[in-house]
């Protein structure tokens, strides 16, 4: 048996994560550890919930004593650590927690990490650690680090925090770096679930500045497929860059989200660009490929529109969101 620490395991990535590893294996125990932030919600887990090898247990990374007491009742030997705060629009609200939970809060686990000797710690980052690029070029593992908003200087601080355990004290960390996710359980304010239920909801679509940055989008099981290798595969002390090639505009993503819910362009409105927004990101992942033989299995073109077809049919799953406290937020930031 594997017994593996999955935090933040009811966001968006993370419960997916539990989904699809639960599934198909049952050679992995997982106790999951989230906070239950506004992000973080059990209805995810629905599927995984009365799994024998899966335990969820309310917390915060950054209860030291809590991370103790789970490494040592549930003798943890793997770590994959996808809690964090993760949406870039409310670290520009608000940075401070973004630097507690994603800087502070990886420390507690990497320290917990270190006393109870693990066998290897997954560091769940981000591809905005490398900044924005211009039309031409990709991110590599060697690109330098020189991330733009609250969010993606936190990831790089742990990033970089994670890397100095391994150098300083041996302990077996591996970091992936992966583009944008898309998928089922998205959390409703990111840009291509806000896209597909304003739409549902005959409301304006804000796109921001002239439409043109570009994201490289990868489906989330191709992304849990590559963490899972990685766990297993992956050489310490090493950076796996994590993408599937697939460079779209914000603007190509609404208009072709419009046209799959047949409604009418109209509904775009662009809207004041976001500070410090980055331009373009696009993921060389020659190296998880080459090295541990991993590749996306999902199209685009049909996950993209599997995953629009999810929000049309889980309607309560969103609307008890944006029904929920949720509302005041939702309301004022986009002021639609
Ligand atoms: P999310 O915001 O949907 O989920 C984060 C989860 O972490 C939530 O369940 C939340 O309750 C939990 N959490 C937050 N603070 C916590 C704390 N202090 N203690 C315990 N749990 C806490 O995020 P996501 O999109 O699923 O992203 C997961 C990870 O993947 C993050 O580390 C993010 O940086 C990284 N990532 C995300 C993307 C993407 O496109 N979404 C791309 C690359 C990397
Ligand atoms: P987002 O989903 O917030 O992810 P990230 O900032 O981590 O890339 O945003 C994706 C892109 O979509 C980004 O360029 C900002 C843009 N965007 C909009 O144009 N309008 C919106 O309402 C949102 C949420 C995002």
């Amino acid at each position: 048996m594997k017994n593996i620490l999955v935090t933040g395991g009811a966001g968006f990535i993370g419960s997916n994560f539990i989904n699809h590893i639960l599934a198909k294996r049952d050679d992995y125990f997982i106790v999951n550890l989230d906070k239950l932030t506004y992000a973080g919600n059990l209805e995810n887990l629905k599927q995984s919930e009365n799994n024998k090898n899966y335990r969820f247990i309310r917390g915060d990374i950054m209860n030291s004593e809590l991370v103790n007491y789970i490494f040592e009742s549930y003798n943890i030997k793997y770590v994959i650590n996808f809690a964090a705060e993760s949406h870039v629009d409310r670290s520009i609200l608000g940075s401070q927690i973004f630097y507690i939970t994603n800087v502070i809060g990886t420390n507690v686990l990497l320290e917990t990490a270190l006393k109870f000797k693990i066998e290897k710690f997954l560091q769940i980052s981000t591809d905005e650690v490398y900044g924005s690029l211009g039309a031409e070029g990709l991110f590599t593992e060697s690109t330098p680090l020189s991330p733009n908003s609250p969010y993606s200087s936190s990831k790089a601080a742990a990033d970089m925090m994670a890397l100095a355990f391994y150098h300083t004290y041996g302990l077996p960390v591996v970091i992936t770096r992966c583009s944008n996710n898309y998928g089922p359980y998205q959390f409703p304010e990111k840009l291509i679930p806000l896209m597909v239920i304003n739409s549902l909801n005959n409301k304006k679509l804000p796109v921001y500045g002239d439409g043109l940055n570009v994201r490289d989008w990868i489906y989330v099981i191709d992304h849990n497929k590559a963490a899972e290798l990685v766990l297993e595969k992956g050489k310490i002390g090493e950076v796996y860059n994590i993408g599937a090639s697939n460079e779209m505009s914000n603007i190509e993503i609404t208009k072709l989200i419009l046209k799959r819910l047949g409604r009418s362009e109209d509904l775009i409105q662009y809207v004041n660009d976001r500070p410090g927004h980055d331009r373009r990101y696009a993921i060389d992942s020659t190296k998880i490929r080459t090295e541990l033989g991993w590749k996306p299995e999902f199209y685009f073109e049909e996950a993209i529109a599997k995953t629009i077809d999810w929000y049309i049919e889980n309607k309560s799953w969103w609307e008890s969101i944006i029904n929920g406290e949720y509302r005041n937020y939702y309301k004022t930031q986009y002021k639609l």
